[in-house]
């Protein structure tokens, strides 16, 4: 038999890849979604094979997950709970779409992976993996209560690791769990469990991987052009470039001046409240500029349509529901909303601050004659009319201001 596991090479998974061998008496396939994750793939074809996997796929979806999944998303100007950009959230369906092709052209009966059974991850990957292959088997060896109790702390794992000759790296030694992919790192748990801790100290300066603290950050502005068409970021400076290079540049640029930390308390959908600090360096550009970018050219109606969407929207892909009918049904409106998201965006970054300075459109809806404050040479305005139209908006004001004073005795 065969089962494909969802491999990331640290110590949870590696653990994870022999006691699914031992205990299922399998071949384990070792799957890594490369989607931005950088220096965590390093030897990691060797590590696999070393744990005793019989096969490695490491799989290059860089430029499919910045294409198909974090542009339609930053669409929706998907945002949750007011804060989180969603790094983790929007990369777990493209890592249960491609396991469970993997699983099918292997034949394996079953796919693993190595989220714990209090978290979102879990969720989100079998909720992908059922969307696509609705017979897929599943398991989830952090749910299964003998491997809980042999492994009750990182100790026992680290312990096993040494007794069957897996590398344990430094990063098993870091007392907080990370993520990291093309949006966003994500840091939880060790210290960050208590929300007074503050993460944001000169004493942990060092657990930052893709920024730099404000504080750090040049003491001179630089200006960033975005190009958008139809809502996508096609070129930065000028310079046409792919969704994947568009995320790596404007990483690089958020990172230097210190843009897109978050330090926030935010509600899992298994029920608890859990802290997690995030750095999305490159997403809160695109965010920023993309929003501007609509400001000019959308529709006011159909922006606010679009908006009341966003809460729905970022708790859909939050909760794991990416392949759902009703995130496809609320994608379709949010695609035919872009249609004329296009022209340039100025922004000037400068410790931790995204400014805007610019915006500029070939379909902008914003027309200076009308807005003037000058003499209006369009004539499309005529000051006279807001008389009635205040008048006939201010008619249930007046009624109910009346019955309110009537029964008030006034
Ligand atoms: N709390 C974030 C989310 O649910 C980040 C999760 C990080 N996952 C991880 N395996 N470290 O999207
Ligand atoms: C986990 O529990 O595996 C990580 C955190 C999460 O999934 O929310």
């Amino acid at each position: 038999d065969k089962i494909v596991l969802a491999y990331s090479g640290g110590l949870d998974t590696s653990v994870i890849l022999k006691w699914l061998k031992e205990t299922y008496d399998a071949e384990i396939i070792a799957f890594t979604a490369d989607i931005g994750q950088k220096e965590e793939l390093d030897g990691l074809e060797e590590k696999a094979l070393a744990t005793g996997a019989s096969k490695v796929y490491i799989d290059d979806l860089r430029e499919e997950f910045a294409r198909d999944f974090i542009y339609p998303m930053f669409q929706a100007g998907a945002l949750y709970e007011g804060q989180y950009l969603l790094g983790t959230s929007i990369a777990r369906p493209l890592i249960a779409k491609r396991m469970v092709d993997i699983a099918r052209a292997e034949g394996a009966i079953a796919i693993a992976h190595g989220a714990t059974g209090k978290g979102n991850d879990q969720v989100r990957f079998e909720l992908g993996a059922a969307a696509l292959a609705p017979d897929i088997g599943v398991i989830a060896p952090w749910r299964i209560e003998a491997f809980r109790e042999q492994f009750p702390g990182r100790a026992e794992m680290i312990a096993y690791a040494e007794q069957h000759g897996i590398p344990v790296t430094a990063s098993a030694a870091k007392p907080y769990s990370t993520d990291r992919n093309l949006l966003h790192i994500s840091f939880e748990s060790g210290m960050l469990e208590d929300p007074w801790y503050d993460a944001s100290a000169e004493a942990d300066r060092g657990m930052y991987v893709l920024s730099v603290s404000p504080e750090e950050a040049p003491d001179e502005a630089e200006y960033v052009e975005l190009t958008f068409e139809a809502g996508e970021c096609t070129a930065v400076n000028g310079e046409r470039m792919s969704p994947l290079a568009v995320m790596d540049t404007l990483n690089e640029l958020g990172g230097k001046h210190g843009i897109g930390r978050v330090d926030m308390v935010e509600n899992r959908f298994v029920g608890m409240k859990s802290r997690g600090v995030y750095e999305t360096p490159g997403g809160t550009i695109l965010f920023t500029a993309h929003r501007k970018m609509e400001s000019l050219t959308m529709d006011r109606e159909v922006m606010y349509l679009r908006d009341s969407l966003i809460a729905r929207y970022s708790a859909t892909v939050y909760n794991g529901f990416w392949f759902a009918p009703e995130r496809l049904a609320m994608q379709a409106l949010v695609a035919e909303s872009q249609k004329n998201v296009t022209g340039i965006v100025r922004l000037r970054l400068y410790k931790g601050n995204v400014i805007g300075a610019g915006v500029q459109s070939p379909v902008s809806l914003y027309n200076p004659d009308i807005a003037t404050m000058e003499a209006d040479p369009s004539q499309a305005y005529d000051q006279g009319d807001a008389t009635g139209f205040i008048r006939l908006n201010a008619l249930r004001l007046k009624v109910s201001a009346g019955v309110e004073q009537s029964r008030d005795g006034k």
